[in-house]
C-alpha cells in the first residue's frame, strides 16, 4: 500500500464501521471488518458538493480538502459523495463549480452496507456488481469474498479505468469491464449474486441468463414516480421473486452509453381545467415514501416534479405522458385543494390509493412483493392480503433505461 495517509485513515475507517454497526446498517462481523479494512478515501480523492449560488442557481462545487485530516474527516462520514457530472449537461459557472446531472457517486455507506447485508453472500459465491463507479463497493466485496469472486461492470470506461487503478493501489484485482451492465458481464455467469448500484425499470433478461436457481438479484427498480430496492431469488423456472427491502434508497438510472444521460421527454401540458378540494395533500405524498411507491404501482406513464408558482408556492405535480397533470401544494392556504389539466382521473387514482393505503394500515415497502415471470412480465403484490398490481409492459418487460 503506497498511500501515505493510509495510517492516518485507520481510526476514521474504524469509526465509520462502528457507526454503521450502531445505526444497524452493518449487522455481521464480516461486513464490519470489510468496512474497517477498506479505505474509502482512496476511491474518492475529490468530489462535488451541492450549493445554491448567489443567483439562486444550484451548482456542484468541486471539493478540495484543506488538509489530509480535513479530507479524511469528510470522506468517512455516512454521506453520498458525487464524483462525476454528465459532460453533456455540465456547464462551468466559475473556477470550481458546475451545473449538471451527476452520473457517478460513492454511495451513502449505510445504504451500501444495508444492501451488502441483504445480499447474504457466502464464501465461494461469485458476485456481479453493476455500477462500478469509484470501485469502493467492489473493494468491499473483494475484502469479503476475494478478488476472484468479484465481477464489476460500469458503462463509463473512464470510471472503470480509474477504479481499476485505485483497486490495484490497495491490492485488489476484481474482474472489471466497461459495458452496459444491463447486458450482464462480458465474461458471462453464472453468478450467485447480482447487486446493482444503478436503477433499472425492469430486471434485464441478461441478469436472468447470468444467474441460476437460488441466485439472488438485488437492485433498485424504477417505476415512474417512485421505485425501490428489491431482493429477488431465482427459482427453477427462472422466475425472480422477492420483496421490496427494509433498506431504502434510490440510485441514478442506468444509461445505455457512458456519455448520454437519459433525458425525459416532457409532453405538452394540457391547459388548466379546474381546482377542487382533496383529502390528499402534496405533503402527504412527499412525506410518505411507501405511499409514493404504491402510487407508482397505480400510475404507469407518470412522472412527478415539484411545481413552483408565481406566488412562491411549491406543489407536488404528477405529469402523465398524454399531457394530463394534477398538483397539490405542499403547504400554505390552499393545502386542501388540487388543480388539474387534461384527464381529471389522475388525482382520483391518488385519492383511491391513499384511501386503500390508510385502510390497510399504512404498510411499509417491505410489505410489497415483486415478481418477474420467465416471459419478462412483472407484477407487485401486497403480501398480507395478496392484492396485486400488474406492471405495464413498458415498465416490466423492457430493459432499456427510460
Ligand atoms: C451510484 S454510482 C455506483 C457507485 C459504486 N458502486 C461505488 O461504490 O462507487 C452508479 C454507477 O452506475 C453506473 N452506470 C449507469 N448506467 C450503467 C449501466 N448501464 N451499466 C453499468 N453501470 C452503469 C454509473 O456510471 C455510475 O458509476
Amino acid at each position: 500500500m503506497t498511500d501515505p495517509t493510509l495510517d492516518a485513515a485507520q481510526p476514521y475507517m474504524g469509526a465509520l464501521a462502528a457507526e454503521l454497526q450502531k445505526n444497524g446498517a452493518v449487522r455481521s462481523p464480516q461486513w464490519a471488518e470489510a468496512f474497517a479494512r477498506v479505505p474509502r478515501h482512496v476511491f474518492v480523492p475529490e468530489w462535488y458538493e451541492q450549493e445554491t449560488n448567489e443567483r439562486g442557481i444550484t451548482v456542484w462545487r468541486r471539493h478540495h480538502a484543506a488538509t489530509a485530516d480535513d479530507q479524511l474527516a469528510k470522506v468517512y462520514r455516512d454521506t453520498t459523495l458525487v464524483t462525476t457530472l454528465d459532460p453533456e449537461t455540465a456547464e462551468q459557472v466559475d473556477d470550481t463549480a458546475w451545473t449538471g446531472i451527476p452520473t457517478s457517486s460513492s454511495t451513502l455507506p449505510s445504504l451500501m452496507a444495508g444492501m451488502l447485508e441483504e445480499l447474504t453472500v457466502q464464501d465461494g459465491h461469485r458476485v456481479l456488481e453493476v455500477g462500478t463507479g469509484t470501485g469502493y463497493n467492489a473493494a468491499l466485496l473483494c475484502a469479503r469474498l476475494g478478488d476472484r469472486a468479484v465481477y464489476s461492470v460500469d458503462v463509463d470506461p473512464a470510471l472503470v479505468q480509474a477504479a481499476q487503478q485505485r483497486l490495484g493501489e490497495i491490492g485488489y484485482a476484481p474482474q472489471l469491464a466497461a459495458a452496459d451492465g444491463q447486458t450482464g458481464h462480458p465474461d458471462g455467469g453464472p453468478f450467485d449474486r447480482i447487486i446493482a448500484t444503478c436503477s433499472v425499470p425492469a430486471i434485464p433478461p441478461a441478469w436472468i441468463e447470468q444467474t441460476k436457481p437460488g441466485s439472488v438479484i438485488h437492485t433498485d427498480i424504477a417505476l415512474g414516480i417512485e421505485g425501490g430496492l428489491v431482493r429477488l431469488a431465482l427459482d427453477e423456472d427462472t422466475r425472480a421473486r422477492g420483496r421490496f427491502t427494509n433498506t431504502t434508497g434510490r440510485f441514478m438510472a442506468a444509461r445505455n452509453e457512458a456519455r448520454v444521460y437519459p433525458r425525459r421527454q416532457s409532453p405538452t401540458a394540457a391547459p388548466e381545467a379546474g381546482t377542487r378540494p382533496t383529502p390528499v395533500t402534496g405533503r402527504d405524498i412527499q412525506a410518505n415514501y411507501p405511499f409514493r411507491l404504491l402510487l407508482a404501482f397505480h400510475l404507469a406513464e407518470t412522472r412527478f416534479v415539484y411545481h413552483l408558482d408565481d406566488a412562491g408556492t411549491t406543489s407536488f405535480q404528477l405529469q402523465h405522458s398524454d399531457g394530463s397533470w394534477a398538483r397539490a401544494p405542499l403547504a400554505g392556504d390552499d393545502i386542501g385543494l388540487m388543480t388539474y389539466g387534461g384527464n381529471g382521473d389522475l388525482w382520483r387514482q391518488v385519492e383511491d390509493a391513499w384511501q386503500w393505503w390508510n385502510d390497510a394500515g399504512r404498510p411499509a415497502q417491505d410489505q410489497f412483493g415483486y415478481v418477474r415471470e420467465p416471459d419478462g412480465h412483472a407484477s407487485v403484490w401486497h403480501i398480507p392480503d395478496g392484492r396485486r398490481w400488474e406492471l405495464t409492459p413498458a415498465a416490466s418487460a423492457q430493459h432499456k433505461p427510460e
